[in-house]
């Protein structure tokens, strides 16, 4: 029960990190968990699940790169819960189109993946921060990824909009620390999700990838979870403005 009594909202949680995440979260005690998500079907999946194993959650549709759609969405998690105390801006993409180098990427994919992946970080912190002052104070979670920190052969787009998550992190951090609000990093590294799917499938990639963490195996959903656990926990009161990475030893070497 390391989050009894907390409020908790997880965007992208109807699939991958973020389902995983919201399960953790209502099993560690969570009073009320947001399922936010664009896919209607699976969030009210996860939400059922949760609910079925004795938890409380609810499932909002959130695109969040619609700042109407967080308001609403904020407004859902207060009325039907009473605050917001955690928020895990998680929902992120990577297709085959925004996989390409800076000469191949196009103008419309470039803004399509800071539209979700980076603006959707800045419009989630920007609507949860006014409910958390009022808790007095709060915990603030944005998945990145290792590609926010480290370079790779493709992926142009993804990888300044997840560099950009990280020193926006770190400015967020500092500018509401006086207020209790803490707000982290994490960095995924390799994982089988959703957004991997079609790129793990592809012959020998998965492979690949597995041969460059140390330990061993590709990661799970569960083990970025359990990072967003700590830091959504008061157990990480001490602790704003880290990128917590979670990749098996990928970016040590
Ligand atoms: P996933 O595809 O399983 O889950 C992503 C979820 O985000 C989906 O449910 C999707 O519907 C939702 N989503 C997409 N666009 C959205 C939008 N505009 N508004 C609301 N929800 C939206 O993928 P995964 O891996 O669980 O992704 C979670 C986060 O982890 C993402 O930010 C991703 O970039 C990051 N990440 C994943 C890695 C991996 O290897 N799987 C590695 C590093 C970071």
């Amino acid at each position: 029960m390391r989050l009894e009594g907390k409020v908790g909202l997880v965007t992208g949680a109807s699939s991958g990190i973020g389902a995983a995440t919201a399960r953790f979260f209502a099993n560690e005690g969570m009073a009320g968990v947001i399922v936010a998500d664009i896919n209607d079907e699976l969030g009210a999946q996860v939400m059922s699940e949760i609910n079925e194993g004795g938890g409380n959650a609810i499932y909002v549709h959130l695109d969040v790169s619609d700042e109407d759609h967080w308001q609403a969405a904020v407004k859902a998690a207060v009325a039907k819960y009473g605050g917001l105390d955690v928020t895990m801006n998680n929902a992120g993409m990577s297709v085959p189109a925004s996989r390409k180098k800076v000469e191949d990427t196009t103008l419309e994919i470039w803004n399509a993946m800071h539209a979700v992946n980076a603006t959707g970080v800045f419009l989630g912190m920007k609507h949860s921060i006014p409910e958390m002052r009022k808790r007095g104070g709060g915990s603030i979670i944005n998945t990145s990824s290792i590609f926010g920190i480290v370079g790779s052969g493709s992926g142009t787009a993804y990888h300044s909009a997840k560099g950009a998550v990280r020193t926006l992190t770190k400015a967020a951090a500092i500018q509401y620390a006086s207020e209790k609000i803490r707000v982290n990093s994490i960095h995924p590294g390799f994982a089988d999700t959703g957004m991997t799917k079609d790129l793990h499938a592809q012959p020998g990639e998965r492979e690949r990838r597995i041969a460059l963490i140390p330990l061993g195996r590709m990661g799970l959903p569960e083990d970025m979870a359990w990072g967003a656990v700590y830091l959504a926990s008061d157990e990480s009161s001490f602790v704003t403005g880290i990128e917590l990475v979670i990749d098996g030893g990928t970016i040590a070497q």
